[in-house]
Formats: C-alpha cells, structure tokens, sequence
C-alpha cells in the first residue's frame, strides 16, 4: 500500500489519506462572513477526496484581514455558516481545520486581483499594526507598532477565536505564523525592532507565539491537533534562518503541537526564493529528523508519485497541496488510481469511477 494513502493518527484523529488542503483565501467573503462559494470550494475538495481541508487564514479580528475579502471568526455570529460547512466536510470524509490568522502589516489590502497591495483611504482599508512601525513595501503607510496591551488583544483574540473554532466544529486549528504576517512579523529581526520583551533576543522574538499557543491550549482539548505553519526562512539576509525554525520546532515539541506545517518566504520584499519543485520539502524534512516533530510538505508539489516519495523518503509525514487543489478538485481520487489504490468515490459520482484493466 502507498503511503500517500494510508490513514494517519494524529492526536484522536485517524486522517484517511496523507493530502492536506492547504490553506488558500478566496477573498470572497464579506465583514469576514463565509457564503456560499466557501461551502462550494471547501465542499468541493471534501468531496475530491482530501483528508484535511484547511480553510483560509481566518482573521480573529477586522484589522488581522489582509483584505475586506478574508474569512473571520471574531464574532460569534461568524458560526453558523461555518458549522454548516464543517458538517458538509464531515459527512464526506473529510476533516475540517482552521488556519487563524492576523495580517499585522500586510493587512488593508486590495484582493491578489487588484494587485494585492496596501490600501489607505476608502471603506476597504484601516490602520494597520505591527512589532515596529517598519511598513512591508517601500512607501507604503508605516504601521502602528503595537503596545503591550495591544500585544495582550492579539492573544486575547486568537484565544476566542479557538473557542469559537471549537464551537463551528473544527477539529484542527492551525495557527498562521508565516508568509510575513502578524506572528512573522514577531519572529524577524527585519519587522521587529522592539527594545521589550518581545523584541531582540530569539525567546523574546518568538514570546508572541509563544503566548499565543498557550491561551489557545487552555481552550482547545489537547485531544484535537493544534498545527503551526511556519516560514522556515526568510530568504533574506538578517532575517529569520532555517536555524532558528529549529530551534523553534524544538521547543514546539514540548508545548505538545502536533505538526508543523513548513512554509517559507513573504516577509521581506526582497526575498530571493530559489523555487522549483518541492523547493520548501528540504525544511520539512531537517525539522522532522532533527527535532522529531511530525511536519507536512508544502510548495509545489503537484503529483501522486512526488507526494509519495517524499513521504517514502521520511521526509514529511503529511502532503499540504495548494493550487494543484485549485487545479483539480479530484487530485487525491485520480492520485489514488495513478497509485493503484482502491479508495471510495462518493457514491453519486460511482458511475464515473475509473477501473484499472485486469491483468492476465
Ligand atoms: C495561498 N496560500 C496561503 N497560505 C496560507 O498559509 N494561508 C492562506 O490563506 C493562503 N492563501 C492562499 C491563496 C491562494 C489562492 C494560493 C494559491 C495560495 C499559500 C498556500 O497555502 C501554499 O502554501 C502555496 O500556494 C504553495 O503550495 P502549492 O500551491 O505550490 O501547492
């Protein structure tokens, strides 16, 4: 049997394969509101066979938006759609996670359709807020840094919005420290100047997290995965190492996370991303095998017998797939006839179900 697809134990969950949808914005929502199309797209990818569907980075508060598109959970009045999606993923096999997240600097945006970039005026855009007043582009508006209360809410606010993740029905959470916001913002030394306690030294750099992660456990059961997603390097001098991810991972283990998701880059402008190929699986990989903690693979993995090799390979423990996703929705049901694995379509789509030839 492949590994891509045998189940896998992680805290009480038994995922049915190794395919991990990774968290992607639709920028499709409105005051942080899920509709229809985020029932469709995340319903969609349940039905294609995935065994973890990750939605969105999911502000916890209006200002942790990257843009008025993002999904939120920051009120309680967010739930009932949400609950209504998780019970759809979960009538179909799959299981629902969050990605809660804050855009810190990034944040005030226009969606990647209108540039993506920061917006200053007009109802779509607010003040943003950051470690240090240091703004993501060149002439962009600087950020507010933020103040020891300031920093206070930020926790405050991931820590109810786990609750009202549990209340939806999730049963992951993963938390969104990479690809340069709120939290990467903490760990760099290139965003986060501060002189206190959360600045300089890396246990001050990486205190926000930290802290973050210990007020969601005091409300998320220890029976369900809490996941980090990291950038494992900023791609730019005097910023966050691969090093230091470690280091991180390491002391992760002990807070008991359940896996850490290895992303990398977007904190710095000029990062210099040497992409090919599973270009991201070589941080998985050194976290895994130097720290012992479970990892997942990111980045350009696009095919049935690459996921499979790496996951041969020891090199990551679950496969996180992105625009391969997008691309085709059925990725994991037509990866598991490309493996010769028999695994179950949804019975209205039986009919279409490919059959491999028997041999003689
Ligand atoms: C993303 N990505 C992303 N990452 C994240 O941590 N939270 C998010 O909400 C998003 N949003 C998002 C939207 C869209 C449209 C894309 C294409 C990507 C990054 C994504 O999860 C993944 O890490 C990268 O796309 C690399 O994986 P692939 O696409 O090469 O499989």
């Amino acid at each position: 049997m492949s590994l891509l697809f045998s189940p896998y134990n992680i805290k009480s969950l038994t995922l049915r394969n190794r395919i991990v949808v990774s968290p992607m914005c639709q920028y499709s929502a409105e005051d942080g509101f899920a509709n229809d199309w985020h029932l469709v797209h995340l319903g969609s990818r349940a039905v294609g066979g995935a065994a973890l569907i990750i939605q969105e980075a999911s502000a916890v508060s209006p200002e942790g938006r990257i843009s008025a598109g993002d999904l939120g959970i920051w009120k309680d009045e967010h739930l009932e759609m949400l609950q209504k999606i998780n019970s759809f993923i979960h009538q179909h096999g799959a299981i629902a996670g969050i990605q809660l997240a804050h855009a810190g600097r990034k944040a005030s945006s226009t969606p990647p359709w209108e540039g993506g970039r920061q917006i200053t005026s007009g109802p779509n855009s607010w003040q943003t807020v950051a470690p240090s007043a240091i703004p993501f582009h060149e002439g962009d508006a600087a950020p507010l840094a933020l103040t020891l209360e300031g920093i206070q809410k930020v926790s405050s606010d991931f820590k109810a919005a786990a609750t009202r993740a549990l209340s939806a029905g999730y049963k992951v959470i993963e938390i969104h420290a990479a690809h340069g916001y709120l939290i990467h913002q903490f760990l760099s030394p290139l965003s986060n100047t501060r002189t206190d306690e959360y600045g300089g030294s890396f246990d001050n750099r990486i205190r926000l997290l930290m802290e973050i992660i210990d007020g969601v456990q005091q409300v998320w059961p220890t029976e369900n995965p809490l996941l980090v997603r990291i950038s494992a390097t900023d791609w730019a001098e005097g910023g966050w190492t691969a090093d230091e991810a470690v280091k991180l991972a390491s002391m992760l283990v002990d807070k008991g996370v359940a896996l850490i998701d290895c992303s990398s880059g977007g904190l710095a402008a000029h990062q210099q991303i040497p992409l090919s190929p599973g270009y991201q699986v070589q941080f998985a990989e050194r976290i895994k095998k130097e720290t012992g903690m479970p990892t997942g693979a990111v980045g350009l993995i696009t095919g049935a017998q690459q996921a499979e090799e790496i996951l041969q390979k020891g090199q990551a423990d679950l496969i996180f797939v992105a625009r391969e996703l997008l691309r085709d929705p059925y990725f994991p049901l037509h990866a598991a006839f490309e493996l010769d694995e028999e695994v179950q379509w949804p019975q209205q789509y039986e009919r279409a179900k490919p059959r491999k030839k028997v041999k003689h």
